[in-house]
């Protein structure tokens, strides 16, 4: 196994050069390499010349070992170990990167191996660089004991460090389990391909022999269970190619750093541009479903909005998207699924996404169609109070330009939570026939009169009309606009406008909070 075994007597210093570089991309071997391939997966250098533009590759430690002689591991000796790392340019913006080569022993993570991821994410914190880790690993290196864990450890640490500062991205392409998934977890987005990766804390078999439950790789912690029921993963990818390049198009929305700006590119479509049918998509009757992305997508620049957690808690929507060329988060309340109510799901993912834009400095624009907080034992033994109030606290500490349009209604704790006026929101308008009020007006006309409704002849009849003078009072948007909640009454049409306008105004947004180590978010 080890590659010292050759005669190199005659090789002159660049020959010797040349072979141990070759050697170092041949990982594990021919044979692991083709074991590789034929289960639909590319090895490490392949998945890196990928996600890069063409010959931006540079790779820091090719010759690094593991220093381990227990078990026999004194003659596995690979060139670089078990992981590629560097740094790379996609379309033109540095970023680093390592990715675990399976071919040798698995991808596992031992002492070697940490040092080298360590050290590329040192260098992209101190340079603000982002991070693209390319996950493929058995996990902590058995061989090395103690050593492994304590360098996934140090893995840990760098990733909360670089929280905040760099982005973070995971792609899942073989296995990732036990504390090897805390790394992924520890990132901003996260991307799995269907059938070839998976995670979970511990696998199927020992969940047999624990808990007599049967169950598949794929249903325990595929990229279909972690896209649409954990949420752990945001994007599950058809193929790798898929996934990387999702990831380079989710690079083009972000800035390097917390220090810079997402980047502006040069527009394509009209920040004047009319919604085109946008009246004909919401329909007036505040409990018919259609499906908000119809309005994101008019509202943003053409075939800008780059839909992120697509498949877990459809009822709330979050993605990226360019106004005038420029970056911003999207927020949005989805009646096509569950009404649009908020639950706690729905609130963990847009609480996240809100966070991450207000480190990243990316204005948010959240369109507001919701009918309150989902009500049930389940959601309230599940913790909806303490987990529904991540999004308020995501919302109401976010210094990133804050605009909001009410497109239909807002009732109750969801009107406060989704980017109101007083959480701190900049701009807030509401389209005409908006309405919002404590309570819907049936639940109001229920609760306000109730011994007037069941002594009445008539009780529907009474109830519509009490309902109809809720309507009139309340539930329109000219009591919050009268009081300055709601900034402007605005056509459906001007929206596109309007916040382009507002944007340019908020560029210059500058808010200081008093100093404080960090607040306390109720996780
Ligand atoms: C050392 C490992 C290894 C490991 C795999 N290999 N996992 N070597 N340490 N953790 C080696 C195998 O010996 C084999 O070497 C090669 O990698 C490929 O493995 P196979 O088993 O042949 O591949 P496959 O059938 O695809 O199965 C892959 C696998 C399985 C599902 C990952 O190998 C596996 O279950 N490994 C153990 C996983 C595990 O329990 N890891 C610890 C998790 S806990 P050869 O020489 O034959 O090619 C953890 C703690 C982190 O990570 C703590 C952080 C705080």
């Amino acid at each position: 196994m080890s590659q010292e075994t050759e005669d190199e007597g005659d090789e002159t210093p660049l020959e010797d050069l040349q072979r141990r570089r070759e050697e170092s991309h041949r990982g594990g071997g021919e044979e692991r390499i083709e074991r590789q391939h034929d289960r639909g997966k590319m090895t490490a250098y392949e998945r890196v010349e990928y996600l890069l533009d063409e010959d931006t590759f540079v790779e820091v430690d090719p010759f690094v070992e593991h220093r381990s002689t227990n078990f026999g591991m004194a003659d596995k000796r690979f060139h670089g170990d078990a992981v590629v790392t560097g740094y790379g340019e996609v379309d033109g913006r540095k970023i680093f990167v390592f990715a675990h080569d399976f071919t040798v022993l698995g991808g596992s993570v031992g002492e070697a191996v940490a040092d080298k991821v360590c050290k590329v994410m040192d260098r992209a914190i101190e340079n603000g660089v982002p991070v693209v880790g390319i996950n493929d690993s058995g996990g902590a290196r058995i061989q090395e004991g103690v050593d492994s864990l304590v360098g996934f450890a140090r893995i840990f640490e760098r990733n909360t460090k670089a929280s905040g500062l760099i982005p973070q991205i995971s792609a899942i392409m073989g296995p990732c389990a036990g504390g090897a998934t805390y790394s992924p977890a520890l990132t901003d987005f996260t991307f799995m391909v269907e059938d070839t990766s998976h995670m979970f804390i511990t696998g199927p078999n020992v969940i047999e022999t624990v808990t007599g439950e049967q169950v598949s790789k794929e249903e325990l912690g595929g990229a279909g269970s972690h896209s649409s029921k954990s949420g752990v993963a945001h994007f599950a990818c058809r193929t790798e190619e898929d996934a990387l390049d999702r990831i380079r198009r989710l690079l083009g929305y972000l800035p390097a750093n917390n220090m810079e700006d997402p980047p502006r590119v040069p527009a394509w479509d009209d920040p004047t541009r009319e919604l085109d049918g946008v009246t004909d998509v919401v329909p007036e009757a505040p409990r018919k479903p259609y499906d908000m992305t119809k309005v994101i997508d008019r509202v943003v620049d053409e075939d800008s909005f780059f839909e992120t957690h697509k498949n877990w808690a459809r009822n709330v929507v979050v993605g990226f998207a360019r106004m005038d060329g420029r970056v911003v988060g999207i927020v949005a309340n989805q009646p096509r699924v569950s009404a649009g109510t908020l639950d706690i799901d729905a609130a963990e993912k847009a609480a996240r996404f809100v966070r991450f834009c207000d480190s990243f400095n990316c204005p948010l624009v959240t369109l507001v169609d919701v009918p309150g907080f989902m009500p049930g034992t389940d959601q309230e033994h599940n913790g909806i109070i303490r987990r529904g109030a991540k999004l308020i606290y995501a919302y109401a500490e976010a210094t990133v330009p804050l605009l909001s349009v009410v497109v239909r209604k807002a009732y109750g704790g969801a009107y406060i939570v989704m980017s109101s006026k007083y959480l701190g929101s900049d701009v807030n308008y509401a389209w005409p026939g908006s309405e919002m009020a404590v309570l819907g007006p049936r639940g109001a006309v229920n609760i306000l009169y109730r011994n007037e409704l069941q002594a009445a002849d008539d009780p529907d009849a009474r109830r519509q009309e009490l309902m109809d003078e809720f309507r009139e009072e309340f539930a329109n948007p000219y009591g919050p606009a009268r009081r300055g909640y709601i900034d402007d009454v605005i056509e459906p049409k001007d929206t596109r406008k309007r916040l382009i306008t507002d944007l340019e105004i908020l560029d210059r947004k500058r808010e200081e909070s008093p100093p404080k180590d960090h607040g306390n978010i109720p996780l």
